[in-house]
């Protein structure tokens, strides 16, 4: 592990130990995470060391503490898969000038972002825009990506098209609104409750539904003059993709980004042919192993959009370090709005 750039640079003083959330056995988060003193991580080949500046909370942190997410770190782990620091050592393998960046991305868990310093595998962490503070940084990376591999790459969202946003207040759900006005597109957005109506709409999307009032197909008809949307981004899944399938336009995508309602649909794959609509899934992750050089073209295009004032992440609240896991349990609930990061001690 090395620590100093250049003879010219100071080096970092990495302290022995530090404090973390750990999670030591599957359960609710309020129930199984607990904070704890433990050493501070050593980055192996490939990885960096970051000093965490601010971790991003996301819908999957609950997933990992109830031992239901598809990765599952060996207990006890460190929660939180997303993060803004500074590299501080890098392992064999990385080259020292990467120390001293400032970075956003991914942790390598069991060494996740909730704690004073997190593991990354280097090209898990890019550059952060100038153009955001640490907490907007923290809640950046996950959804802005997963809103660009699904509405440009997957879906080839286009000029003038219509676009349905599920969860439209929520994490990626309002990355993908103003990814889709910035792509030219008409936004509807879905959102569960009358106070995310405004939300919704502030972020760009034209028209609003509270499925809580309102059929939602009945609503996005009436929008569409009856035509139907062109492409949906749904990270919600069950019902919410059952309506999608009703509100498909001809030719139409749907992208499957997540399961926060609890239930996986089946495609009844004869409809898709009778009404020519295609189901794309997407996992943004597969992207980092399988495509790192169009993750980083990603990066940057999203960078240019921040500077351009096009994006701009929905972070409604920072929460102090200890309020961690009862934060990540208001997100599993459906309770929260946009974005929350963590302040680090
Ligand atoms: N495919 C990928 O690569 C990828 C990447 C990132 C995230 N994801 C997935 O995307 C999903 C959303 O993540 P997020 O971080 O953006 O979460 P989030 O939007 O903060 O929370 C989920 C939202 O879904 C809606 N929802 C509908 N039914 C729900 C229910 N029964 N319980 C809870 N919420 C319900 C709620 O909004 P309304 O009440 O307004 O409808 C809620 O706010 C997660 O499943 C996550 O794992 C996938």
């Amino acid at each position: 592990m090395s620590t100093e750039a250049s003879p010219e640079s100071e080096a970092v003083d990495i302290p022995a130990q530090m404090m973390a959330w750990q999670v030591s056995k599957p359960g609710e988060p309020v129930d199984v995470m607990a904070l704890a003193e433990v050493p501070v991580p050593t980055p192996g080949p490939g990885q960096v060391l970051i000093d965490v500046w601010s971790a991003g909370l996301n819908f999957p942190d609950a997933l990992l503490a109830r031992g239901t997410y598809q990765e599952k770190p060996p207990l006890p782990f460190t929660p939180g898969i997303e993060l803004c620091g500074e590299i501080v050592a890098v392992g064999d393998g990385v080259q020292t000038t990467r120390l001293g960046e400032r970075v956003m991305g991914t942790p390598a868990l069991p060494h996740g972002s909730l704690a004073e310093f997190a593991v990354a595998d280097a090209l898990d962490v890019l550059p952060a825009p100038t153009g955001l503070d640490d907490a907007g940084a923290s809640v950046f990376h996950i959804a802005y990506q997963t809103g660009w591999f699904g509405l440009y790459r997957r879906a080839n969202l286009r000029v003038g098209e219509t676009l349905l946003v599920h969860a439209a207040a929520g994490g990626v759900g309002s990355a993908a609104i103003q990814l889709g006005r910035a792509q030219g597109a008409h936004v509807i957005g879905v959102v569960g409750s009358a106070d995310k109506v405004p939300v919704a709409r502030k972020l760009g999307a034209e028209t609003v539904i509270d499925r809580s009032e309102e059929d939602v197909v009945e609503a996005v008809k009436a929008a569409t003059k009856g035509r139907g949307v062109d492409v949906v981004f749904d990270p919600v899944g069950g019902a919410a993709f059952e309506t999608s399938t009703k509100v498909i336009a001809f030719e139409g995508r749907i992208v499957v980004v997540g399961f926060a309602g609890g239930e996986i649909a089946g495609v009844a794959t004869n409809h898709a042919l009778v009404k020519n609509y295609g189901v794309l899934g997407l996992h943004w992750g597969l992207y980092r192993s399988q495509r790192p050089e169009l993750v980083r073209r990603a990066n940057e295009e999203l960078s240019n959009l921040v500077d351009a004032g096009a994006l701009a992440p929905l972070l409604t609240e920072r929460v102090a370090f200890e309020d961690a896991a009862a934060a990540i349990a208001r997100i599993a609930a459906g309770e929260t709005t946009g974005r929350i990061a963590v302040n680090m001690p």
